[in-house]
């Protein structure tokens, strides 16, 4: 039966996050309308995660870029600046979608969309994109929706080669790195996620480095690849750990 404190509660959360999106794309408009690098901008300015992607980028050598989420556009403008790959992000929020375009409208390679994420991938997936080894940011995840299911199962029926990470996840161990949890849904951990994660073949990865290093937000994120090639290659990032049970 359904429970109606729940679904208040839930319409309640889903009003929040709209009015703090707002605040954040109005802050962001007068403050910084052109993306600039600094220090505590992207990947929630965190140094380690950044070490991370930029690790990464040297071990695989990726040829695309693929965000679900844009916000205000600080990640994709870090990532597409730091690697000058073709960089396709999405957002499902029309002011935030105008608003990126514009920030980003100096960096060539990225190109931004307004559309729900599982769309988005799986309009990709009938690209030439789809045949390119990937790195796949997953942060569209927010108190109304949680696509992040939907989302890995269309990146592993589509893409050959490719590393996800996923922001907000829960480093197991570690407390200090925060996590998503939603009402009625699920919290971003292992426990929710590692059926998810088996059944597409992948394999688990979490920083190495404590959150007491990290800066930032200190933010969680879980890193997978298929179970070959690609998790030996992502073993050899000194700054994961493989997820042990
Ligand atoms: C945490 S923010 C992303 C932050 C951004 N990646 C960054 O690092 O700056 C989540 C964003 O995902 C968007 N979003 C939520 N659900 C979505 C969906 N199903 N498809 C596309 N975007 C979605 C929200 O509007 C919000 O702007």
């Amino acid at each position: 039966m359904k429970n109606p404190f729940q679904s208040n509660k839930r319409k309640f959360y889903a009003l929040e996050t709209r009015i703090i999106f707002m605040e954040a794309a109005l802050e962001t408009y007068f403050n910084s309308p052109v993306y600039t690098d600094s220090e505590g901008i992207g990947f929630n300015g965190q140094k380690i995660r950044k070490m991370i992607f930029n690790e990464l980028c040297e071990i695989f050598p990726f040829e695309a870029i693929i965000e679900t989420g844009t916000y205000t556009g600080n990640t994709s403008g870090y990532m597409g600046k730091k690697t000058s790959l073709p960089l396709y992000t999405c957002e499902s929020n029309r002011v935030l979608f105008a608003l990126a375009r514009n920030r980003l409208s100096d960096i060539k390679n990225i190109d931004c969309c307004v559309m729900d994420s599982r769309d988005f991938l799986s309009s990709l997936a009938k690209k030439e994109v789809s045949h390119k080894r990937v790195f796949i940011y997953l942060d569209a995840h927010c108190h109304d929706d949680l696509p992040l299911k939907q989302e890995i199962e269309i990146i592993c029926r589509t893409w050959k080669e490719f590393v996800i990470m996923i922001d907000d996840f829960q480093v197991p161990g570690d407390a200090g790195y925060g996590y998503d949890h939603y009402v009625g849904k699920q919290t971003l951990s292992i426990n929710n996620f590692l059926p998810v994660f088996l059944q597409n073949g992948l394999v688990p990865f979490f920083p190495a480095q404590a959150s007491s290093e990290e800066t930032g937000a200190k933010r969680g994120s879980v890193i997978l690849t298929r179970k070959d090639k690609l998790a030996e290659q992502a073993g050899r990032c000194a700054l994961l750990k493989k997820y042990q049970p």
